[in-house]
């Protein structure tokens, strides 16, 4: 995967949708529809796109969704590439490469995750403040193109600052407006903060691992979002990252985990995640 195929992706984009894109979301399982309330929109599914690759999993309809939000042009990763799927590092972060190119500023990386934390139930949304990568690999091994990025790229502030002050605003907002009005089933803290410990899969932990990464400093389990994150910083892109807790981690109840309460979840969180994504982008185009 080259700077040149980057390039070529960007402008086949480009071609189906001229305008320029400024941010550029990436949605987890079970979050997909938030690209239902994209006005004008140009889908592309991943097949069309050049050197793309095709999502297989299940939740994940494998398709870029172009078009506005609140008069805001974004570019909305319906589906996106893991690699437990069986793709290497180099397709997984594909498409961020190619919002580069395309001139994207900011990418919001979305998925859903394991809660190791007592305090975050299912349906907690996480602002992910740093990440663990236990994937076992980086995204960035091999020779390095410097038109993407340097060599070492710097990892201290991987999901900006700025970003996530907006987010916490805008949760803040909703939780405020929605009290008002009487949901009391949106808590006021339903944006936690967090470290994202990311995992290769595809099998979920066992309860020996939840503990030891719990230990680490994670937070959260997951099992994607960290090759896109290094990705998107190598190129100087801003990253804001949030999982919707979809379940407690393996060990942490007496249920089992499985891959239908992750999708339920998603569904459950829909309405306050898209809320929260469409005020967060209002503000940061
Ligand atoms: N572990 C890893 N990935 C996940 C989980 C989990 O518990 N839930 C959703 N994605």
């Amino acid at each position: 995967m080259t700077y040149e195929n980057a390039v070529e992706a960007a402008e086949f984009i480009k071609s189906r949708y001229p305008h320029a894109v400024e941010t550029a979301v990436v949605l987890g399982s079970g979050l997909g529809a938030f690209a239902d309330d994209i006005g004008n929109a140009v889908k592309i599914p991943y097949e069309q796109i050049p050197h793309f690759a095709r999502s297989t999993v299940e939740g994940h309809a494998g398709q870029l969704v172009l078009g506005e939000l609140d008069g805001k042009h974004v570019a909305v990763q319906q589906g996106r590439f893991h690699f437990y799927e069986g793709y290497d590092m180099q397709q997984v972060m594909f498409p961020v490469r190619t919002f580069g190119r395309m001139g994207v500023k900011n990418v919001i990386l979305t998925n859903a995750a394991g809660s190791t934390e007592p305090e975050f139930p299912p349906g907690t949304l996480m602002l992910i403040t740093d990440h663990l990568n236990c994937m076992g690999e980086n995204p960035l091994r091999g020779k390095n193109d410097e038109r993407f990025g340097v060599r070492f790229p710097d990892m201290t502030e991987v999901y900006d600052c700025g970003l996530q002050q907006i987010a916490n605003e805008e949760a803040d907002a909703i939780a405020h407006e929605r009290f008002e009005k009487g949901h009391d089933e949106v808590k006021t803290d339903f944006l936690r903060r967090g470290i994202y410990c990311a995992l290769s899969g595809p099998t979920y932990e066992t309860p020996a691992e939840v503990r030891m990464y719990r230990q680490l400093g994670g937070n959260a389990v997951g099992m994607s979002t960290v090759p896109e994150a290094i990705a998107a910083r190598h190129q100087g892109l801003k990253v804001l990252g949030i999982s919707c807790i979809t379940n407690f981690a393996a060990g942490m109840t007496g249920e089992n985990i499985n891959h239908e309460e992750v999708m339920e979840t998603g569904a459950r969180v829909a309405e306050v995640f898209k809320e929260l994504l469409r005020r967060v982008i209002s503000r940061i185009n």
